[in-house]
């Protein structure tokens, strides 16, 4: 099963910004682990920080091309209508997550314009939201999605 981890801006420095918030550990070593932890899952993993390259990527893995998407939006989560039309456009479900909680941090971080047309949405648990957004990819039947 193709499975998509879609990072958004900024989050090529994570093991680099805001330690305290991000931890300290570099998505790069994080995904090594993860492919590791997840044989049978076919991962794929990248990275922009230009909203219209992210939406390129959404359209290319949406219709087909993978089964699922865990996309971090970063800061895009909380402004970009065109991103989450690009979600609602797709038909590949899409999983939200965050490494922060962002519920307990600043209110603009409380909206997610894309959580509508997601599956659902994991925030606040450090790198681990990722292992738990594939978790339930993971123990899809192939017909379920
Ligand atoms: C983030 C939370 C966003 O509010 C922030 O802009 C990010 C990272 C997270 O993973 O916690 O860049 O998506």
């Amino acid at each position: 099963m193709k499975i998509l981890i879609l990072n958004g801006p900024n989050l090529n420095l994570l093991g680099v910004r805001e330690k305290s918030v991000y931890g300290n550990r570099s998505f790069e070593d994080y995904y090594e682990e993860l492919k590791a932890a997840f044989p049978a899952l076919e991962l794929s993993y990248f990275q922009s920080n230009t909203e219209g390259t992210l939406i390129d990527k959404l359209h290319e893995a949406g219709f087909g091309a993978y089964k699922g998407i865990i996309f971090n939006a970063g800061a895009y989560t909380h402004t970009s209508l065109a991103i989450s039309d690009a979600i609602k456009a797709i038909d590949t479900p899409v999983v939200e997550v965050h490494i922060s909680n962002v519920f307990a941090r600043d209110a603009i971080r409380h909206k997610s314009m894309m959580a509508p047309f997601c599956t659902g949405s994991i925030s606040g648990f450090g790198l681990e939201s990722y292992r738990l957004a594939l978790q339930y990819f993971e123990r899809l039947k192939p017909k379920q999605i």
